[in-house]
């Protein structure tokens, strides 16, 4: 029987709130299914933490976090306590580059009981997967001259190596889903990286004959994810690229308090992280009014990512007959409290 060992780092603010939440989901299943458990660890790492012990997590952190399945965190920030680039660069960025989660994957699609801002959202459903380590977000560069004269250099770096890495990410991805990729290219006016980019694309597809796929240049496919957002499944895009599109798909599902988000470590060799798309949203914590569904649906990402795809699939399904049902907290328009999401959703698990 399987079980997974999880480091949780509640993080700060409504973090406090949603992770609980989403970890009385994650025992639910664990009863309900009777055949998979969860060891969850505990660490309080976070802005308090800081405060006290000069530093968000102890010098061995890094090294205990290792031992870890995945990593389940909620949010990080306390901009009245901590200023936001250390508490950010401290925990979330030291994790992500240690253990070379080198993918961020953020699924979005049309969710019953929620009104986006599209006029006819066409029940979308798609993912991005977005290279997270190098391309257009790289330190390569700098600046010479002063006044007129000054010149700044950015460099963009694509590797063969994490290029493929994502590519191919995408089309294993793609086999569990509708069975299509979308390159995000700009290779008629990006002179090196793009086509670089492409020829990978190009050559992985054919290890793929049953996935169907497009090349479609960024601001068209960024004009798409509006105008017709069911036409996409999978779309992989290098790292600049993806922010972009995965902001997009965040803002048609109409709240930032559902999007979850995973950061994939794509060898194996150490964990993964997950973690909601929203922050601490210290305008609201302690409040118990939080929507926990972000943190939930994090939750069936690292089920997914787990091999447990058919229950991560029934979590989602559960969640959606709850918001269906109007049983939301006031961001997406209900009056329900985080606690009273929570506990519809275990209900019903249980009632499967
Ligand atoms: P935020 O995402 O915390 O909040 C933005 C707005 O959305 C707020 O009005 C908030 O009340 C609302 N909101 C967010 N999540 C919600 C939820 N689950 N339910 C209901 N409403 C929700 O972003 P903000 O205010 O810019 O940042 C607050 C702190 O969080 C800062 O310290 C920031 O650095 C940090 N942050 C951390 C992230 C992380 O840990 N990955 C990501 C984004 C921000
Ligand atoms: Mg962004």
């Amino acid at each position: 029987m399987p079980k997974y060992k999880i480091a949780v780092i509640p993080g700060d603010g409504i973090g406090k709130e949603v992770v609980p939440a989403a970890l009385d989901v994650l025992h639910t299943i664990g009863e309900v299914h009777g055949n998979l458990s969860f060891e969850f660890t505990e660490f309080p790492w976070n802005c308090d933490y800081y405060i006290t012990h000069g530093k968000m997590l102890p010098d061995d952190g890094i090294e205990t976090l290792k031992g870890f399945d995945g990593i389940f965190l909620g949010a990080i920030g306390n901009p009245k306590l901590v200023p936001d680039h250390i508490s950010l660069w401290g925990l979330l960025l030291k994790i992500r580059r240690s253990f070379e989660q080198s993918i961020n994957l953020r699924p979005a699609k049309y969710f019953k009981g929620l009104r986006s801002p599209l006029s006819n959202p066409n029940d979308f459903n798609l993912v991005v997967v977005r290279e997270n380590s190098e391309g257009e977000y790289s330190e390569i560069g700098g600046r010479i001259h002063k006044n007129e004269d000054e010149i700044a250099v950015q460099n963009a770096v694509f590797t063969r190596k994490k290029s493929e890495q994502a590519i191919r990410y995408a089309f294993e991805l793609a086999k569990n889903r509708h069975g299509h990729v979308t390159s995000a290219t700009k290779s008629n006016g990006i002179f090196h990286s793009m086509p670089f980019w492409d020829s990978i694309f190009n050559d992985i597809k054919e290890n793929y004959p049953d996935i169907k796929t497009s090349s479609t240049h960024i601001d068209a496919l960024s004009a798409f994810l509006v105008t017709q957002p069911e036409k996409s499944d999978v779309i992989v895009a290098s790292n600049l690229f993806g922010d972009i599109l995965t902001d997009i798909g965040g803002a048609i599902m109409g709240s930032i308090g559902i999007a979850p988000a995973a950061n994939i470590n794509l060898t194996g060799e150490y964990p993964s992280m997950f973690e909601p798309v929203h922050g601490s949203a210290p305008d609201i914590y302690g409040k118990g009014i939080a929507n926990p569904i972000g943190q939930i649906w994090t939750a069936k990402m690292m089920l997914d990512h787990f091999g447990q795809r058919e229950l991560g699939q029934q979590l989602l399904d559960v969640i959606e007959d709850v918001t269906g049902d109007n049983i939301k907290t006031s961001d997406i328009g209900g009056k329900a409290t985080t606690k009273e999401v929570t506990s519809e959703i275990c209900k019903r698990l249980k009632a499967l």
